[in-house]
């Protein structure tokens, strides 16, 4: 088997993270469209499909490696926010978890030597950085606007190169 069983165990634990992940930015997006503030719903579902990539992106590795897919329960996600920031700050906050949980990888592969499973983590490294960057953008958008400005955000998606890419 190229990855050790130590690492196959994290990585399956990672899947659960990624997934826990996807499932919260779902409930995020149904808060937004029970919000009646579409392109909110529609970023957050669009992180939800990236979180479910990222899972899946696991999955082929453990596989690739001759190890063992077992996929952890995921808890049900937080559904109700007071405020449309409470959302988003609880999302930087979950970059930030994962963000730790990559780095923990790769210290246990480095620490096991297992430079296969380094170069292949190498890709999440930097689209943590993307990701948590992302989210931050969106939080100081959300506060310079306040409660009663969302639907300033909502033009602002509407016209970010995100949301073009992705038309
Ligand atoms: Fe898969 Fe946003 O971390």
């Amino acid at each position: 088997m190229l990855s050790d069983p130590q690492l196959i165990d994290s990585i399956n634990s990672q899947i659960g993270n990624e997934f826990k992940a996807s499932m919260q930015y779902l409930a995020i997006g149904a808060y937004f469209e029970k919000e009646t503030l579409p392109e909110l719903a529609k970023f957050f579902y669009e992180q939800a499909d990236e979180e479910r990539t990222h899972a899946l992106k696991f999955m082929q590795f453990i596989l690739d490696a001759g190890g063992e897919v077992k996929i952890p329960s995921i808890p049900s996600p937080t559904h109700h926010f007071q405020f449309a920031e409470d959302a988003v700050k609880l999302s930087l906050e979950s970059e930030w978890i994962v963000t730790n949980q990559i780095n923990d990888l790769v210290g246990l592969a480095t620490k096991n030597n297992n430079y296969i499973t380094m170069q292949f983590l190498q890709w999440f490294v930097k689209e943590q950085l993307e990701e948590v960057s992302s989210m931050e953008d969106l939080l100081k958008i959300i506060q310079r606007a306040g409660e009663g400005g969302l639907l300033h955000v909502e033009e602002y998606l509407a016209r970010s190169p995100r949301s073009e890419q992705q038309a």
